[in-house]
């Protein structure tokens, strides 16, 4: 039988420049590589995926069955109903202090949406956004798609991945029209603490630009509470926030997020996601409710699980010679220095037999130990591997024992 795909290729098809100058995300591919060697039979212990272990909390599942027995099933408005925008600003209000209305909210499927919604709406071709690396690859995609300029900003891992306001008013421009500030950070785990935050607040406000401050991580704190720049009186002006229910609740596949902002930058969103996927879904957005209004212990809780697996985490990567890891003050991955096993060597004390590239190690980690991690360069840095530690203890003992095999083995 003739094969049924068709064989033209991008090229012929002149895929549009827009679109042409992305990729697919890297954490996605690293999730389909798995997939593959998974279902081959390869037995692996996966650090790639970025989201919790942990099943959504029953009372949420049982606020959706209830949506659906009480037919929940119609369109609501673009940006959510007014039930949910509700929640969304009263559940800020009470652990932020913040005071946003539900014209300056959006509901969308997923934080991932209101990144892209908000990005598309903001930047033209040719604007500058400053990113600070390593930085979550979507930021970066998002601002090719839109035409702007990502103007990397270099944190350094010596000093904890720390991001200053010196470091952003000295890299902005009357061109920069958006500073991305994503705390705690995805893949470092770094946090910019509250004082800080205000301040990259104030010098962004004072040359005019916009502030996107991504909280999707914002209750995942080891070292403080969680605190919210929109708790500030005066931060509107020139703040999004973006926030999930993904990481919080447990609800990666629920898909469901939210944007606040001035009312008038909302409406511009709601804009493009009207022709686009329209209302996120009915059922989701009333058990998205129960989330933001119900009880709030399983947030605590998977607080303290996580806590205990990044100190074993860090503890076991740091055993392994030649390694090194900071300590993730935040959300849930460690973020290891691999440079001793990379060629041409950066490290001092490595060995000799090395690979080209962490993309290269990552490759031979994953068919010799069957461990899944994701290559640095995909968050913008060469010398290092993203380690979600949203998994199960038993996974993280085979799965360090296995890294530590590895790197015994390298240069031998
Ligand atoms: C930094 C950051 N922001 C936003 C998101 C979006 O998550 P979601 O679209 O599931 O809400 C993610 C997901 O991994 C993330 O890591």
């Amino acid at each position: 039988m003739a094969n049924p795909q068709s064989s033209l290729s991008a090229e012929k098809i002149a895929i549009s420049h827009r679109v042409s100058r992305i990729s697919v995300s890297a954490t996605q591919a690293v999730v389909m590589e798995a997939a593959k060697l998974r279902a081959q039979g390869a037995n692996l212990v996966d650090f790639g995926a970025g989201e919790p272990d942990f099943f959504t909390p029953d009372n949420i599942k049982e606020a959706a069955i209830r949506a659906i027995r009480e037919n929940y099933s119609k369109y609501t408005p673009a940006a959510g109903t007014m039930e949910l925008r509700k929640a969304i600003v009263e559940r800020h209000a009470a652990d932020f202090g913040s005071s946003y209305v539900p014209a300056e909210v959006i509901a969308t499927a997923g934080g991932k949406q209101a990144i892209f919604n908000l990005i598309c709406s903001l930047v033209n071709p040719g604007d500058d956004v400053i990113l600070p690396v390593p930085y979550w690859v979507t930021f970066c995609d998002c601002i090719n798609y839109a035409g702007g300029h990502p103007v990397m900003l270099e944190t350094r891992e010596a000093e904890n991945f720390a991001l200053t306001a010196e470091m952003v008013q000295a890299a902005l421009t009357p061109r920069t029209r958006l500073v991305i500030v994503n705390s705690p950070s995805n893949p470092s785990g770094a946090v910019v603490p509250p004082k800080e935050m205000e301040r990259i607040l104030e010098v962004t406000a004072s040359h005019g630009a916009m502030l996107l401050s991504d909280e999707c991580y914002c209750y995942y704190l080891y070292e403080q509470s969680p605190y919210s720049v929109g708790s500030l009186p005066d931060a509107k002006d020139h703040l999004i926030l973006v926030g999930s229910l993904s990481k919080t609740y447990a609800m990666t596949g629920w898909r469901l997020g939210f944007a606040m902002a001035p009312a008038p930058l909302v409406s511009a969103m709601l804009k493009l996601q009207s022709h686009s996927t329209s209302n996120p879904t009915s059922i989701v957005q009333q058990a998205g409710i129960e989330a933001l209004a119900g009880p709030q212990d399983s947030v605590q809780q998977m607080l303290q699980e996580y806590r205990r697996r990044r100190e074993f985490v860090v503890e076991k990567l740091r055993e392994i010679p030649d390694v090194s890891c900071t300590l993730p003050q935040g959300a849930f991955y460690a973020y290891p220095n691999v440079s001793s096993f990379l060629n041409p060597q950066t490290g001092s004390g490595g060995k000799a037999n090395l690979a080209a590239s962490v993309n290269e190690l990552g490759g031979k980690l994953l068919r010799e130990e069957g461990v899944v991690v994701v290559p640095g360069e995909a968050f913008g840095t060469r010398e290092h591997f993203r380690l979600s530690y949203a998994t199960s203890m038993a996974n993280l003992e085979e799965g360090l024992t296995r890294l530590k095999s590895f790197f015994a083995k390298q240069g031998d």
